[in-house]
């Protein structure tokens, strides 16, 4: 019989695995949906379970700020489960039928993040305007997609904005880009709108629904795992920064591997996250425990987001 070759790791692939020794450890810290007796027992933990059934038992009028990254209307295998593509009128009902339990969780103030490709998107917004105001659609060119000879590549997602009422958190200064200046124009003499710095001249620019400084988190970053839709962290620290202040609780439904609990923890924020597949959890808890030594959040330094390649050396 043929040997088999143990695929090695490249020495610069830092994906975040979980040997069988450390699963029983990290099972530990979970939640179980079912487990669940009251509502504060989700606070800033990742409660395994259906997303609908544990938004049932979780505390009205508790939640300042949503991100909620489901299954897009793609067939797609998410660990043992797999999503099957279904009509636009199917998708709306499905999403309504967690929305439903969502909404009373939420505080007046809060606001609320849907995720969704060009696919979903039609759904989303006639699902979140029946229930929510709708504030702005931001699109994410994610860069990464698979090529077709019959269409174009679809390199970008949405993220709806929405929220309860119109008093709600919006932290602008926070999450302003930085960009290096290509002309930089001067009057009377002095910079207009950027600051001459050691390695070049930048601006800080207003944040807008166009992002084009987030790359999808790949094998030599330190936030990288096995899950096949993971959310850049630097995508998720805009969304809480803006719409969220230290102290806030934060609540993503389906939370994969983590990445809404990670960075809300890095920030000072609570957390409930919730995700249906086990072994997604324990990537998750695994990657909780990793914040107290490294709250670093890749393209965000020094309270500074970066444009792509624009950060200087150090
Ligand atoms: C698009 S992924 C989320 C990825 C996540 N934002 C991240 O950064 O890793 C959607 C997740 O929802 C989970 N899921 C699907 N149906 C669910 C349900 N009914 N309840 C809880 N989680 C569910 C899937 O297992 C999958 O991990």
């Amino acid at each position: 019989m043929p040997v088999r070759q143990q695929k090695t790791k490249a020495p610069r692939n830092r994906t975040i695995e979980i040997s069988g020794s450390e699963k029983a450890k990290l099972r530990r810290h979970l939640v179980r949906s079912k487990g669940l007796r009251e509502p504060k027992e989700a606070v800033n933990k990742i409660v395994c379970g259906d997303s609908t059934e544990t938004l049932g038992k979780l505390a009205p009028g508790s939640i300042d700020l949503v991100i909620s990254d489901p299954p897009y209307n793609i067939t797609k295998a998410f660990g043992k489960n797999s999503f099957k593509r279904t009509s636009l009128e199917k998708y709306e009902s499905l999403l309504e039928s967690w929305l439903a339990p969502l909404l009373p969780l939420l505080k007046s103030t809060a606001s609320v993040y849907l995720c969704g490709d060009w696919r979903s998107s039609a759904a989303i917004q006639r699902v979140g305007i029946r229930h929510l105001n709708l504030r702005n659609r931001i699109t994410w060119e994610r860069e990464k997609g698979r090529g077709s000879k019959t269409n174009w590549k679809n390199a970008s997602e949405d993220i709806w904005f929405f929220t309860v009422s119109d008093k709600y958190t919006f932290n602008e200064d926070a999450v302003r880009l930085k960009k290096r200046v290509i002309a930089p124009y001067t009057e009377n003499g002095n910079p207009k709108d950027w600051r001459p710095e050691k390695h070049g001249n930048f601006r800080l620019t207003s944040p807008s629904n166009l992002w084009t400084d987030i790359s999808v988190p790949f094998w030599s970053m330190p936030e990288n795992t096995i899950h096949p839709t993971q959310k850049p962290e630097k995508l998720v620290a805009k969304l809480i920064l803006a719409s969220s202040n230290p102290g806030d609780l934060v609540l993503d439904p389906f939370a994969g591997s983590g990445t809404t609990p990670v960075v809300a923890s890095k920030l000072d924020r609570g957390f409930i996250g919730i995700e249906s597949d086990e072994e997604y959890c324990l990537i998750a808890q695994k990657r909780l425990g990793m914040v107290s030594q490294d709250d670093s959040i890749q393209g965000f330094t020094d309270g500074v987001f970066w444009e792509r390649n624009s950060r200087v050396p150090r």
